[in-house]
């Protein structure tokens, strides 16, 4: 016989069952089908073992209509708590589809508030492990207005704590917005999607037959929209991102990023004084300098089959973290488009918001041509890199390996813009175009008198590339702070940055600037 304590505690232990058991082993079951794990297991990979501390496992939706009132899971389809990643104070939420198809409820809204003012306040990142069928639709606009107060939440919580939120089974109509005005987006591919009107509204409104994979799929977002920054293979190869991807990151806009014990030892890298193409024109990966400037195995792609043409992610030097924004020869010669300019343009806000030091590698042809472009708008979007870089107040390192041409010079984290200090490599063409294009233009009378106007075009051609397709113009006006041997950029880096530990920079006091969005 129980006294009336154990009995109070037993009816403690069995709500607490109720609601470790979700919505029930049969929908488990179903969730474990379509090859996904549910809420809790997802936490369990992804928090340090035991850390884990649930808060309000037993809040209840407080609807009536439709039959609801007879429905009740502990927790209301989201499972809300904090702990550590990699030892490091973390908050997460993790919808849990076998309750409502995770539907956000009023109640399931508020607990991810919660959450999320906690975070707020205790300055540590909050994670969403999203897997919702959207409003629940038993409760109409109540759940609108709970997802309005996340999105609320969201965007006073951004540059302040950082936000991640990976999809992992449907995340449709508004509720996109959450993720999208988060930090960063990791999706699984196959068991995820995300779209404004799902493939039933698209057929119907514009006739188009399309899956709800192709529509929405992890990988369409990674390559075709850019949504998300990470397509993952499996669940667990996205929870493995997201704590790598954490261990870049301070904990909030007031903290520096965490850094690896490093002794500088002997940094000169010979490969690099050998690497660069002979030709100008002969394109090459700029992920293959990354990686031997940086420490061995620390860079961590970002937005990887996105606007390829700018390679972006982050990586350590010396073991201090920083954000690497890199123009790509190997595609379309690192030419800066719509996509490469917004692309490389939040990332740079990213860093900028939580103190992580910015590193530039240019080979930069200039700014795409083209009507496409013109008319969706690369003046607009190409501006957002620009006013990405002028607004940044960290630490900002560029290194010029090749071609730094036109506007994309000035763009590219140029010294004008506030860049603290510019190297080149003795490869560096710094120039208002390429000389073939500059010898036609300005010696345009000469090339068509002469009696072999293709001869007299190489000849000033040459020329005009004598003059400028090198660094020592720039150096010479102090635009460039040093020619570097390409052997050295490692070491003068490494310098630089420690130079600027502790930089302070004050920006003219406003309410915000108005960034051409
Ligand atoms: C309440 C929901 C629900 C929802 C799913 N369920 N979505 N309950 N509100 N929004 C329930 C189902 O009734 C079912 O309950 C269980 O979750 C699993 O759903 P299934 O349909 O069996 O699963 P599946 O076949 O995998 O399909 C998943 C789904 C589909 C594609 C998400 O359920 C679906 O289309 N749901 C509705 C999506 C939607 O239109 N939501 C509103 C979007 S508008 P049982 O009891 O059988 O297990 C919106 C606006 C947000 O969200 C605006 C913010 C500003």
């Amino acid at each position: 016989m129980l006294k009336p304590v154990e009995k109070k505690i037993q009816n403690l232990i069995s709500k607490r069952e109720q609601a470790l058991a979700g919505g029930g082993q049969a929908r488990i079951e179903a969730q474990h089908k379509k090859g996904k794990l549910t809420a809790r297991e997802r936490l369990h990979f992804l928090m340090d073992e035991g850390s884990f501390q649930e808060i309000g496992m037993l809040v209840a939706h407080r609807s009536t209509d439709f039959g609801m009132e007879k429905e009740h899971y502990p927790g209301d389809g989201v499972v809300t708590g904090y702990g550590m990643i990699n030892g490091r104070l973390t908050y997460v939420f993790s919808q849990d589809f076998t309750i409502f198809g995770g539907s956000l409820s009023e109640t399931h809204a508020e607990k991810i508030c919660k959450l999320m003012d906690m975070a707020m306040k205790n300055g540590a990142p909050i994670i969403g492990l999203n897997d919702s069928g959207g409003a629940r639709i038993q409760e109409g606009v109540v759940s609108l207005g709970g997802y309005a107060d996340i999105f609320y939440r969201n965007t006073l919580a951004s540059g302040v704590i950082p936000q991640l939120s990976a999809i992992m089974g449907p995340c449709a109509g508004g509720a996109v917005y959450s993720p999208a005005i988060t930090d960063f987006i990791l999706m699984v591919e196959n068991t995820s999607y995300m779209f404004v009107t799902g493939p039933n509204v698209v057929k119907t409104v514009t006739h188009e037959q399309v899956t709800s994979e192709e529509l929405g799929g992890a990988m369409t977002h990674a390559t075709k929209s850019g949504v998300t920054h990470f397509a993952c293979a499996n669940e667990i190869a996205a929870i493995q991102h997201i704590k790598q991807l954490l261990s870049y990151m301070p904990q909030n806009c007031e903290e520096r990023a965490p850094s690896v014990p490093y002794e500088v030892n002997n940094e000169y890298r010979e490969s690099l004084n050998t690497f660069m193409p002979e030709s100008a024109s002969q394109p090459y990966d700029i992920r293959d300098i990354i990686n031997v400037v940086i420490d061995e195995g620390s860079f961590l792609e970002v937005h990887k089959d996105f606007a390829e043409n700018i390679v972006i992610g982050f990586a350590r030097l010396a073991g201090r973290s920083i954000g690497i924004v890199a123009n790509q020869p190997a595609f379309l010669a690192g030419v800066l488009d719509i996509n490469a300019s917004t692309k490389g343009a939040r990332f740079v806000r990213f860093c900028d918001c939580f103190n992580i030091p910015l590193l530039v590698f240019e080979d930069v042809p200039g700014f795409l041509p083209g009507t496409d472009q013109e008319w969706k708008g690369i003046i607009t979007n190409g501006a957002k890199l620009l006013y990405a870089f002028c607004e940044a107040t960290v630490p900002r390192i560029t290194v010029i390996t090749r071609k730094a041409y036109g506007g994309a010079y000035d763009v590219m984290n140029s010294k004008h813009i506030g860049a603290d200090i510019n190297y080149a490599w003795p490869s560096a063409e710094i120039a208002v175009m390429g000389a073939k294009g500059a010898a036609e233009i300005i010696f345009k009378r000469e090339i068509s008198n002469a009696e072999d106007p293709e001869a007299k075009w190489l000849e000033m051609e040459k020329r005009y590339s004598d003059k400028f397709a090198n660094p020592y113009r720039a150096a010479e006006r102090g635009f460039i702070d040093d020619v570097i041997e390409p052997a050295e950029t490692r070491i003068k880096l490494i310098c630089a940055f420690k130079m600027l530990e502790n930089k302070v920079v004050n920006m003219p006091r406003k309410k915000h600037g108005n960034i051409p969005l």
